[in-house]
């Protein structure tokens, strides 16, 4: 059963329109929520950025995007009554006047109501422009209807950029009607995390430290650097992933059950768990770089970033006290495949004549993408012979609930973003806790007295050998139990 989900009549301005996420993500997501009549009985989308287009030729520019990136549901009829809803307006982030011509142009679309979503998908350098003209334009208030702001990542470049920018968001919002974007936590497998461990009664009792060994998790791509050197560059691996997306699925996997689904109560539990984590051994942390990262356009050529890294963590609480939580993400690597494994304790006691090393623990793997779905890995006894062997129990989406139904994460945040919905995004608390970690790696490896601190790995493999070692010294190893879906 679909609980139908109604949204109030809204405007939705895209700032920062003309740049790749709106041709790629986003019309495609609002287009897709029109054809499943998701969108409001009335809306406008006004999208605005500096260059010059009409609306006719904005359409074109993102029909394009939809065809591209979502081919399958493209249709012409529709879009042709969808793209009437499609506005654009040149302005200039900094300047107010710009926001005054946008709030001119936005009453005169919204005839019986006022609602307004922002989207900042502007540079990270315009945000606080931004947020302070919306203010000073009055564009903030609320009298005409709600008000609330949908803001991109990157959130911040370190925990005081992060701090400083949550102290002016909050000077023009409140929390309740801020938005910060993490795209993994509209994953559909994200958010079954939850669903996985919280709709059932058989695997919470075991979710700790008693009978859970040790947890992994992977974010690995195959794809490099491309055309971002520039930006890439000065970020690196880990506020390109680790703070934001491994941070998230690290919470939904630790964290305590909330009361109830309610985004503050979700995000409660999710800020205790990151509050937890102890700040990381720089001993414990691994950084590498692929092989000709700086050959790429933007990158410096003594570059030291990291396009790949991998850490172990604790968490300091009673469920997960000594549980080690290794995470790893890179670029150009072996195969796509994000993935949380959680292995378990070894029985008490082995009663059957197993050789050692053909001993397995149980693991239970959620494989995020590409092959989404879970498995969990058990001894069963081989027929007709004293041994055992490892047998899987696995569920897919593809075959539970047939193929393509699992839709664009940007889907479902903007529907929830429409609906007023802040469960999955990410309070001020939780990316100031995730900065604050990452802060402590950052700044360990600025101070690593080693001359060249990054390590290389060759493309398509699975990283550098240090990661292997990192694992190894406690009798671990890498795995991924989807590596054959
Ligand atoms: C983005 C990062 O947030 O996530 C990219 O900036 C990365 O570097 C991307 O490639 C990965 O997202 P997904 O959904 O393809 O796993």
């Amino acid at each position: 059963m679909t609980i139908r989900e109604i949204c109030d009549p809204a405007s939705i301005v895209i700032f920062g329109a003309s740049g790749d996420l709106t041709q790629r993500k986003l019309i495609p997501a609002l287009y897709n929520l029109y054809r499943k009549k998701r969108m409001p009985e009335q809306f406008t989308i006004v999208g605005v950025s500096r260059s010059a287009f009409t609306d006719e030729q904005f359409r074109d520019k993102v029909r394009e995007g939809v065809k591209t990136f979502s081919p399958e549901t493209y249709h012409d009829a529709d879009w042709g009554i969808f793209s009437q809803h499609i506005h654009y307006l040149p302005g200039n982030a900094t300047e107010l006047d710009s926001y005054k011509a946008l709030d001119a142009y936005l009453k005169q679309h919204e005839v019986g109501y006022g609602n307004r979503l922002y989207y900042l998908s502007t540079a990270p350098s315009l945000y606080v422009s931004t947020l302070e003209n919306l203010f000073a334009a009055g564009m903030a208030n609320e009298a005409d209807g709600w008000r609330r702001i949908v803001i991109e990542k990157p959130f911040g470049y370190s925990l005081a950029t992060a701090r400083a920018l949550n102290q002016t968001v909050h000077s023009v919002f409140e929390e309740r009607q801020v938005y910060r974007i993490d795209h993994y936590l509209g994953k559909e497998t994200a958010q079954n995390i939850l669903f996985f461990r919280f709709a059932n009664t058989i695997f919470e009792p075991i979710w700790n430290r008693t009978y859970i060994d040790h947890v992994q998790i992977t974010v690995a791509e195959t794809v490099d650097v491309g055309r971002r050197g520039d930006y890439y560059d000065g970020a690196g691996v880990l506020r390109d992933m680790f703070q934001n997306h491994l941070m998230q699925l690290l919470a939904l996997t630790a964290m305590e059950p909330p009361i109830s689904l309610k985004a503050d109560d979700l995000r409660g539990e999710k800020a205790k768990v990151m509050n937890a984590v102890r700040p990381i051994l720089l001993r414990d942390t691994v950084r590498a770089q692929y092989r000709d990262y700086r050959q790429t356009e933007g990158v410096a050529p003594d570059s030291q970033t990291p396009t790949y890294a991998a850490l172990k963590l604790f968490i300091d609480n009673w469920r997960w006290q000594g549980v080690p939580f290794y995470l790893r993400s890179g670029k150009a690597l072996k195969r796509k495949s994000s993935e949380i494994v959680v292995q378990f304790r070894n029985p008490p006691l082995q009663l059957f004549d197993i050789p050692r090393q053909e001993q397995h623990p149980n693991v239970l793997s959620i494989c995020i993408q590409p092959d989404e779905g879970i498995h969990l890995k058990f001894e069963a006894k081989l027929p007709d012979s004293r041994e055992g062997k490892t047998v899987e129990m696995e569920f897919h989406y593809d075959t539970s609930f047939g193929k393509n139904q699992i839709p664009e994460a940007y889907e479902r945040l903007i529907l929830d973003a429409l609906l007023g919905d802040a469960g999955l995004f990410a309070r001020s608390d939780e990316i100031e806790a995730s900065w604050r970690l990452m802060d402590g790696v950052l700044e360990g490896w600025e101070k690593d007295p080693r001359a060249l601190p990054t390590a290389f790995y060759e493309r398509g493999t699975w990283g550098p050998v240090e990661a292997d070692e990192l694992l190894d010294a406690n009798g671990h190893a890498w795995t991924l139990a989807c590596e054959h879906c």
